[in-house]
């Protein structure tokens, strides 16, 4: 089958990752497993920058929002009630000759295994996506217990707890950020689909009569976090309105983006109704109605959602960033060669300012220059190769900034910024420099 240029972007997407230590399989040294990621220094660098600009943007700059770190394992009834140990699944169907197994929803034509090409294939079958273990030294099914397959639960389980010592009144939101587990049955995509990863989730508690205009809110709220936030063009999202709604939902929506692979979910907008509360308030048995003091009512709040997956938003982001163009070369022979240049915005760059000195006996007086300037930017010295080298490798990692110490740098007080995307040069005052580079980094 040919290779498509979005089907080759991609691999040079997850090579790049892989090379320069974004992100690359778990356990790789026994042969991986399926699914499962692992964040290198960049990587890691760049998920807690990204998840930090959620907090701040979702947390930290509102008022009406609270903070919740949960566990993983909860109580098992906490997935009883949510319906998840009952429902959560998917419909599989299994190939009774190469033994594969797919979900019956993405099977291109019913019956024939997309693998082997057999058709001896099993009925389609309910899987649950629940990952299990065991709390407690007995493994028997009393001391079963979930791996949490989404982070949202517990913050309808501990609602009260976080009003009563916040202090909040409706209308107002929990957030959390966490990890969830799902046993999906075909991991793919990369990061897109895996069986561990990060939510990003709030929940915003409402009278029920508000809670469309809360969705609409929520709705362009989220969409300008993609595009102010983390620099993704709004032509590169595409919003898909459920058409088939939960009985107890008023809403539903899909913040999509284009992949090379093709359009996927990073976040989706969920109007909950008051399904979740009415149901942990019927498995615990206790009262968890809001007591609204201007009304002198109780009820159960109605909830609206946001809710993204991490890793999603990172792959979105390192696709959108990648990126090819042409630079010169110092290959005998050849004046220009294909540069690889993730066009990442600088609050999000990993390594926000490089500090190059042209040669190893600069080190006395670029070094003080590195330790000053990473005191206020993610900063990598680097003094080893070609200064041409040095640029490309710091091109592929998407640094907006390289700072070129040079021997005239010791006379002039001065240094040379490069910047990334269109490769200009400024020659720049040392004792101007942190300004420049703030005004330009933090904006
Ligand atoms: N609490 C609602 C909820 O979990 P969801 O649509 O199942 O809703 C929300 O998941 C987000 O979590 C998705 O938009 C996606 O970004 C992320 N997500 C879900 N399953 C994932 C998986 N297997 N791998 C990576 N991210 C996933």
């Amino acid at each position: 089958m040919a290779v498509t240029a979005n089907q080759e972007k991609m691999e040079k997407i997850v090579a790049l990752c892989k090379r320069r230590g974004f992100v690359f399989q778990s356990s790789e040294i026994y042969g991986g497993i399926n699914g499962f990621w692992d964040y290198g220094p960049l990587g890691v660098t760049l998920r807690r920058t990204v998840e930090g600009l959620w907090w701040k943007y979702m947390v930290t700059d509102r008022d009406n929002i609270e903070g919740l770190d949960s566990t993983i394992i909860c109580h098992p009834r906490v997935w009883h009630a949510s319906g998840h140990v009952a429902q959560f699944s998917d419909l599989m169907v299994d190939c009774l000759e190469c033994k594969k197994r797919f979900r019956d929803d993405q099977l291109q034509e019913k019956g024939v295994c997309p693998a082997c090409g057999s058709k001896k294939m099993t009925e389609p079958r309910e899987f649950n996506l629940m990952m299990k273990t065991y709390v407690g030294p007995v493994a028997d099914e009393e001391h079963i217990a979930y791996l949490r397959a989404e982070s949202c639960q517990p913050i309808f389980v501990d609602f009260d707890q976080v009003r009563m010592s916040s202090r909040q009144k409706l209308p107002f939101g929990i957030a959390q950020t966490g990890k969830a587990f799902r046993n999906e049955i075909n991991p793919r995509f990369f990061t897109f689909r895996s069986r561990e990863f990060v939510q990003m989730e709030m929940e915003f508690f409402c009278r029920d009569e508000e809670s469309m205009t809360w969705y609409d809110y929520w709705h362009a709220e989220r969409l300008k976090f993609y595009s102010e936030v983390l620099g993704i063009p709004v032509e590169k999202l595409k919003i898909h309105h459920h058409e088939k709604l939960a009985h107890y939902a008023k809403a539903a929506l899909d913040i999509e983006f284009e992949f090379p692979f093709g359009w996927g979910e990073i976040e989706g907008i969920h109007h909950r109704g008051t399904w979740d509360m009415t149901r942990h308030a019927e498995y615990s048995g206790q009262n968890l109605q809001y007591f609204d003091q201007e009304r002198n009512e109780r009820y159960f709040p109605t909830v609206v959602e946001t809710s993204c997956g991490l890793d999603r938003m990172i792959l979105a982001v390192l696709c959108n960033a990648y990126d090819e163009d042409k630079a010169p070369t110092q290959k005998e022979g050849k004046e220009e060669d294909v540069r690889v240049v993730l066009r990442l915005a600088p609050i999000l760059a990993p390594v926000q300012v490089a500090i190059l000195p042209l040669s190893n006996k600069l080190n006395e007086k670029a070094e003080p220059l590195y330790s000053e300037l990473r005191k206020s930017f993610r900063c990598d010295y680097d003094v080893t190769g070609n200064i041409g080298k040095r640029y490309r490798r710091q091109d592929e990692i998407g640094t907006p900034f390289c700072v070129t110490f040079d021997f005239d740098s010791v006379n002039d007080n001065a240094v040379t910024v490069r910047e990334r995307d269109s490769m200009a040069q400024e020659r720049v005052p040392l004792d101007q420099l942190k300004a420049y580079l703030a005004g330009k980094i933090i904006g």
